[in-house]
């Protein structure tokens, strides 16, 4: 018998790293991380209309609910444990104009899911997105003069509509715009409207990233954004940019942050949180949610294991919680034990 075959030997390790492994009950032992119900954040999409499910195609498993659905889903996601809620409006066209007037209207879309959410009772935050995106003909988070996006006049335009969502009952401003100088104008004019305990989740380190493909055909604006994201949303190749990006926010008043895509970016999301430790949440965006669901619906992976994993990833990343189009069925999961 040769020596790679023989059963019978031995080693003298006085290290041993898969004795901590050797059962379920060792491993929980000295887990590190947990994933709780309760560092989860679910983005909903809206649309017009009532009794609507729209599915995304791009998205399978995600939908644009009416708003008399979307209340109805949202009181069974704070049922499972939810914390909060990231609304997103699929804004009808003919309410886009260059100008994003929709997104100072006290009763446009997330506004009236705002005000049916809290009228339905359920415990749960309410975090609205503030930019301009879903209100422009051009598909823009910014407002253009030819073809450059005009940092100072879109920031007075995202405080008013803070404020107005605000109004309408959100509980933590999410800017996911990316112009200079905005969390201190937000802040500023929250605090003046009396919504000083009104709380903000800054976008602050926001890449120009090719994974939010599915986000954009699921409010349409993937056939009419014109050109692309890169005068604002952050380069990539960058990692020390991030920091001064959060850096900024906080001191503007952010009360948290967010680093966004999400698994690709795990590098930013453990730097920022050591920087800081201020709480940092990951946004695992649609394009990721795509890949995982559509390898899973070719049998490719495990989309139960590969989901679980991919949010675990983000807590030992260091991560506070993440936004997710997986919370539903993740809180679901984590429920059942
Ligand atoms: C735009 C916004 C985007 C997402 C959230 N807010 C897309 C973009 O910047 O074009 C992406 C989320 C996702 O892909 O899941 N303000």
């Amino acid at each position: 018998m040769n020596a790679s075959s023989d059963q019978s030997a031995r080693l003298s390790l006085v290290q041993r790293p898969r004795r901590n492994r050797k059962s379920d009950w060792a491993r929980r032992l000295v887990r590190e991380t947990r994933l709780d119900v309760a560092d989860l954040i679910w983005p909903v999409f809206l649309i017009e209309g009532s009794g609507r499910r729209d599915a995304v195609a791009s998205m399978p498993g995600v939908f644009r609910y009416s708003v008399d659905v979307a209340v109805e889903e949202i009181a069974r996601a704070a049922e499972l444990g939810i914390p909060a809620v990231a609304l997103f409006p699929n804004t009808d066209p003919a309410r886009r104009d260059e100008h994003a007037s929709e997104a100072v209207n006290g009763d446009n879309l997330v506004c009236r899911a705002c005000r049916a959410i809290r009228a339905g009772g359920a415990d749960i935050g309410v975090v609205t997105d503030v930019a301009l995106d879903p209100y422009t003909s051009h598909g823009h988070d910014g407002l253009l003069d030819g073809d450059e996006i005009v940092n100072d006049a879109t920031v007075a335009v995202l405080a008013r509509q803070a404020v107005t969502q605000a109004r309408a009952g959100a509980d933590i401003i999410a800017p996911s715009d990316m112009m200079d100088g905005r969390i201190g104008a937000i802040r500023a004019a929250l605090d003046a409207e009396g919504f000083e305990s009104v709380q903000i989740m800054s976008y602050a380190a926001k890449y120009a990233s090719a994974f939010y493909g599915p986000f954009r055909d699921a409010i349409g604006t993937s056939k009419t954004l014109r050109g692309d994201k890169r005068s604002y949303q952050m380069d990539p190749a960058n990692g020390d940019e991030a920091l001064r990006e959060v850096a900024l926010d906080l001191e503007q008043g952010a009360d948290m942050v967010m680093i966004k895509p999400g698994m690709p970016y795990l590098d930013i999301v453990r730097r920022v949180a050591d920087a800081f430790g201020a709480p940092t949440f990951a946004y695992q965006v649609s394009g990721e949610y795509a890949m995982l669901a559509a390898a899973a619906a070719n049998g490719w992976l495990d989309g139960e294991a590969a989901m679980m994993e991919s949010l675990l990833a983000f807590k030992r990343a260091g991560a506070a919680g993440v936004l997710t189009y997986f919370a539903p069925r993740a809180a679901a999961r984590l429920r059942a034990g």
